[in-house]
């Protein structure tokens, strides 16, 4: 058999630009696929869930320099006034557009395991690292979202269950861009003959592999097969607790290395009280019906940020950025911010912006420059 295309020159992780040490803290966007974005609240904004203006987004962040794009799997949204992340762009088909869309950047989708046959994911994840020439990179999801998942069918399995059956899709994954033989696998969850996916990725040895997990699984998910682990941080305390943990598990159980990015949400404004009321102005028009269901559901079902009681202190923040931080400031205080994360041991982090396309162009005058000062970018 003729061996892939002409342009399917093997792209090694050291010419990833997320992999670029030149850069001291990795920096993506995320969550512009999603109604709301990342901040269910009512404050005035020109994000619009538009191919266009995701097209717009995402060049920008390229031209900023930014390493990732990174999308939210969602299937239905959180109810309330709003119905918030209640429209989202599919996100294998989004990092196909945007891949042609791009040049440099990297693109992710964010993949529900239990929603997508692995040879379907093998297959979609090879075409789109060779549209994008190698910058591909797969987040792989669970599933907490129980509404979401008996959309598919069937039962929400039990936490640590749904790990199990990550383990064996993703191990078919990575078999099936791999191995030269046809793959047989005979599992609890799978059975598969004689199964092929060509051609393969571009990348060497597989897409970048991505996984938010930090309960005692999900730490051990990550450590296992993936490359990087998005750290959930509701504090700089549980963020630097996180990203250690799971580098241990690596390194101690695996003999590996992972890299860590986390995410937060930026409030960024020339004076500290321009900064402050228009994060109250957000908190006011926080949709309190869809983060009340988000955080119910979140809080039983996902264990990164502790219990349900734990989950439901942090309903502010879940509401301001799926649980992360928000940074909110002058762009010196935002590049503190930035910096203590950098301290703490995360190698990146992916933001989100109430709204993307005007606070880019202020993240780029002022707070761009103040991070190649501090060492953080070149
Ligand atoms: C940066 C980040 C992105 C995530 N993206 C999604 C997502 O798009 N869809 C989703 O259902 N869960 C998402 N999650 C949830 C995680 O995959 C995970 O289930 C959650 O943090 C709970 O961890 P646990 O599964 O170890 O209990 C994300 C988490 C983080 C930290």
């Amino acid at each position: 058999m003729k061996r892939t295309s002409p342009d399917a020159q093997t792209a090694s992780r050291s010419s990833l630009a997320l992999f670029d040490p030149r850069q001291k803290l990795k920096l993506g966007l995320f969550s512009f696929n999603v109604s709301g974005g990342m901040m269910a609240t009512s404050v005035p904004t020109t994000y619009e869930l538009s191919w266009k203006h995701t097209r717009a987004i995402a060049q920008k962040a390229e031209a900023m320099g930014f390493e990732a794009l990174v999308p939210v799997g969602r299937w239905r949204g959180f109810g309330g006034e709003t119905n918030f992340a209640g429209e989202s762009f599919e996100t294998y088909t989004w990092a196909a557009g945007l891949a042609e869309a791009t040049e440099r950047i990297m693109v992710f989708a964010t993949s529900h395991v239990p929603t997508v046959h692995p040879i379907l994911a093998a297959k979609q994840a090879a075409t789109i690292d060779h549209i994008s020439g190698g910058r591909f990179g797969l987040n792989l999801v669970m599933g907490w979202f129980t509404a979401e998942m008996e959309m598919f069918g069937g039962k929400q399995k039990e936490h640590d269950e749904r790990y199990r059956f990550g383990s064996e899709w993703v191990e078919i994954v990575k078999r099936l861009w791999s191995e030269e033989e046809a793959v047989d696998f005979d599992g609890t969850f799978f059975q598969i003959k004689q199964a092929i996916a060509r051609p393969r990725p571009v990348q060497n040895p597989h897409p970048v592999l991505v996984n938010a997990g930090s309960s005692p699984p999900g730490l051990d998910f990550s450590a296992k097969y993936c490359d990087i682990n998005f750290v959930g941080m509701g504090s700089f305390e549980m963020g630097q607790a996180a990203a250690s943990a799971v580098r241990k598990r690596a390194r101690d159980v695996y003999q590996r290395d992972i890299s860590t990015m986390t995410y937060a949400t930026v409030v960024c404004r020339d004076t500290e009280a321009e900064a402050k009321r228009d994060y109250d102005a957000m908190v006011a028009g926080i949709d309190w019906g869809a983060i009340d269901n988000l955080v119910r559901v979140f809080g039983l079902e996902g264990q990164s940020y502790g219990d349900a009681e734990a989950v439901r202190q942090l309903r502010t923040q879940f509401a301001m950025g799926w649980g992360g931080m928000t940074f909110v400031g002058t762009p010196e205080q935002i590049v503190e911010k930035l910096a203590k994360t950098s301290e703490i041991g995360i190698g990146g982090i992916v933001l989100g912006f109430n709204d993307y396309v005007v606070e880019l162009d202020h993240f780029d005058r002022k707070v761009m420059p103040l991070l190649r000062q501090a060492g953080l970018r070149s």
